[in-house]
């Protein structure tokens, strides 16, 4: 089967239509494209012997809370078609702006508690963005499963609590998150890094690896383990961190003490570029 190219949404329905008609299940991995590995093991995660996959490539404007930032995103439509070709994906959606928001977006999904950390407090506006462009999406391919990376970890909690707060008939699925060989997390916006920038970047994950250490070992409260982070971070002058926290996974809301599995979360910009990356980390004996 050879891959549909498709820019609007009226042909998308109709052969997702038709997809299920013929007994496909719809499998779906939205992304915002200049695809690499990690969003190559959703679409691996989402293919299914009877599933019709599809995948979204849409740079979503209402999620950006820097217009430099939407502007530089990368755009390579040509060789992320090929890459889903090579992935299996049976549609690419790549609509227009115009296709999308044809007129002013009145109507938002907003999931309320879970994003007033981490990137929420520094990205005003962003996970209304998201929910509102994923809930359009849902509503267009309405997808019997979705798939979304562990990477953005609090990405995924707010999905997962949209669905189910507002009784969507999808199951969100997680995909682990995927590196380079020396732990930088993959990401659209690795490749705007310098070279230099780029050589610093894998102390990020360094730090959250320390940190889950202290958490494994049982060996200090919240202070240690981002005491352990930091130290690491602090090391590389080419990074600056703007936060870095221990939260609840699926609440997304700041731990006092470290009795269950927590999710350890930071951003830190390399020059111009905001980086994201997270670990799970579980103490000795927890229930
Ligand atoms: P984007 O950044 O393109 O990511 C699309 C999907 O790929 C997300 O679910 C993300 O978590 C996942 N992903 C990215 N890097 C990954 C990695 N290194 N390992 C595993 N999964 C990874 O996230 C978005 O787009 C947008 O916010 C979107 C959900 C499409 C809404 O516009």
């Amino acid at each position: 089967m050879s891959l549909e190219l498709v820019h609007t949404i009226a042909q998308t329905r109709a052969l997702v239509a038709e997809a299920r008609r013929r007994g496909r299940t719809i499998e779906f991995v939205p992304t915002m494209g200049a695809l690499h590995e990690g969003h190559g093991s959703l679409m691996d995660l989402a293919r299914r012997p009877q599933g019709f996959l599809v995948v979204s490539i849409f740079v979503n404007p209402i999620q950006f809370d820097r217009a430099d930032d939407y502007e530089r995103y990368p755009r390579t439509l040509e060789s992320d078609v090929e890459f889903c070709q090579a992935r299996g994906v049976d549609l690419v959606f790549a609509p227009a702006i115009e296709e999308m928001y044809p007129q002013p977006q009145r109507a938002f999904v907003e999931v309320t508690g879970l994003t007033e950390h981490l990137c929420g407090r520094f990205r005003p506006g962003h996970f209304r963005g998201v929910t509102t462009v994923v809930a359009k999406l849902f509503g267009i391919v309405q997808p019997d499963r979705a798939y979304f990376g562990e990477k953005d970890a609090q990405q995924l909690a707010v999905v997962r609590r949209m669905v189910r707060d507002l009784n969507m008939p999808v199951q969100i699925v997680a995909g682990p998150t995927v590196r380079e060989p020396d732990g930088l997390a993959m990401s659209s916006r690795n490749r705007r890094l310098t070279p230099e920038e780029r050589r610093a970047a894998p102390a990020i994950y360094r730090a959250l690896q320390a940190a889950a250490a202290v958490v494994a070992a049982g060996a200090g409260g919240t202070v240690e383990v981002r005491r352990a982070a930091l130290a690491v971070l602090e090391s590389e002058p080419l990074l600056r961190i703007e936060y870095l926290e221990i939260v609840d996974p699926d609440e997304i809301q700041p731990v006092a003490e470290i009795d269950r599995e927590v999710l350890i979360a930071c951003a830190v910009w390399a020059g111009n570029t905001r980086l994201i990356d997270s670990v799970r980390a579980r103490p000795p004996h927890a229930a």
